[in-house]
């Protein structure tokens, strides 16, 4: 098979260490060394998450924790906030409208974050509103969105805050319980470096209040049945076991580098590859201010044609960046920052970008886009 670098932001590049063992024969799960790996796992996100509140796994991709979120918080008729700034966000509004929630929905220029005061603004007015569905790192635009200062508004309100980390966790800072989060979803195939078919909610003890009152009927996604389970260090249903055991890999790796300097790896990533957009010309999409470590969008030239250079770096050369979504279809392409991807990655990454630009026209030095990537890869990295 012709050997493909994945810089797409999910599914991300799994490790040959984690491949090995997701290789491995199967074992049952409900047996004392499963357990013990369940546990393992369990205290591993919560240190990933930062927080004391109790991670559920779903075998689900990351919209089956969003889902999870919105059926188990919420009845039919309830009041919500949404923010839509990109695809992502959209979901949010699609599921709480799949269950006759009630959305009050604030609109966001694709590129630039939700300010707190303009949920501050919503809440004020409409004291009912019962929770906030905000995401993260928006994969679609690339913005990233101040979570703690959201957090410091809803805290002091009725309603629950719940964010959408599936791209961000283990990718850049999100401190569920410092920063007042009461349902962090998030999933196995970006940051944790995992196939997909994982994925996980913590749940704080505001939400834990909600969920006692919500009247949405749910089976598989029911919280109040993986808390249960997990009362007998189990998982209510037949668990995604060879992802679990890939994630006790993943979790060791995550841990032995630490969060701070994981963290400041990807910022360096993130760095160094809109260092070379700038170098050809280019502009990466958001607003400074808001710009994301998770992955980089890059503006496309307007005579290029974004889905034949993305077909054309994947089908030629084997490198698999992804195109734009919605409204950016065509017109950015996104490069990853996440998982095991490496400075070595995206170098060859952007020399491939720079090449099928040359292709198709766009005219620029030769080769500065990747001088400017390595020139800015050959400084240290700060010591954190
Ligand atoms: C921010 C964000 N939320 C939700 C999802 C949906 O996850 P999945 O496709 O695993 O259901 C994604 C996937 O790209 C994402 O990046």
């Amino acid at each position: 098979m012709k050997e493909n670098l994945l810089l797409t932001p999910g599914p991300t590049k799994i490790p040959s260490e984690i491949c090995s063992i997701l290789g491995q024969p199967i074992i049952h799960h409900r047996t004392p060394q499963f357990q013990a790996m369940l546990k393992e796992v369990v205290e591993g996100l919560k240190y990933v998450f930062q927080t004391q509140n109790d991670v559920y796994l779903m075998a689900a991709s990351g919209t089956g924790g969003m889902e999870a979120s919105v059926c188990n918080l919420l009845s039919a008729g309830d009041k919500a906030i949404t923010v839509e700034g990109g695809k992502f966000g959209e979901r949010w509004t699609e599921i709480c409208q799949a269950f006759g929630v009630q959305t009050h929905v604030i609109k966001v220029e694709w590129g630039q974050s939700v300010q707190a005061q303009q949920i501050k603004k919503v809440l004020d007015q409409d004291k009912t509103i019962k929770a906030v569905f905000i995401t993260h790192c928006e994969t679609s635009t690339g913005v990233t969105t101040d979570i703690k200062a959201i957090g410091q508004v809803v805290k002091n309100t009725n309603a629950v805050l719940v964010v959408d980390a599936v791209s961000s966790l283990g990718v850049i800072d999100l401190k569920t319980d410092e920063w007042n989060v009461d349902i962090v979803a998030s999933a196995s195939h970006k940051g944790f470096m995992l196939p997909p078919g994982l994925a996980f909610a913590s749940v704080s003890p505001k939400a834990w209040k909600l969920i006692g009152t919500c009247k949405t009927p749910r089976y598989y996604f029911d919280f109040r049945k993986a808390k249960e389970a997990w009362g007998d260090t189990d998982t209510a249903f037949t668990p995604a076991i060879s992802i679990v055991i890939g994630l006790t890999e993943s979790l060791k790796r995550m841990k032995k580098m630490g969060l701070e300097p994981l963290f400041a790896y990807f910022a360096r990533l993130a760095q160094g590859t809109r260092v070379a957009a700038k170098a050809l010309g280019l502009k990466v999409f958001p607003q400074d201010n808001c710009v994301s470590n998770v992955l980089t969008a890059i503006v496309l030239p307007a005579q290029i044609d974004g889905n034949k250079l993305v077909k054309t770096m994947r089908d030629k050369y084997g490198v698999t960046v992804a195109g734009g979504q919605g409204q950016l279809k065509g017109k950015v392409v996104r490069f990853a920052h996440m998982g095991c991807l490496t400075e070595k990655d995206l170098i060859e990454g952007i020399a491939c970008f720079e090449k099928v630009l040359q292709e198709m026209g766009y005219s620029f030095p030769a080769g500065s886009g990747v001088q400017a990537a390595q020139k800015f890869f050959e400084q240290p990295a700060v010591a954190v």
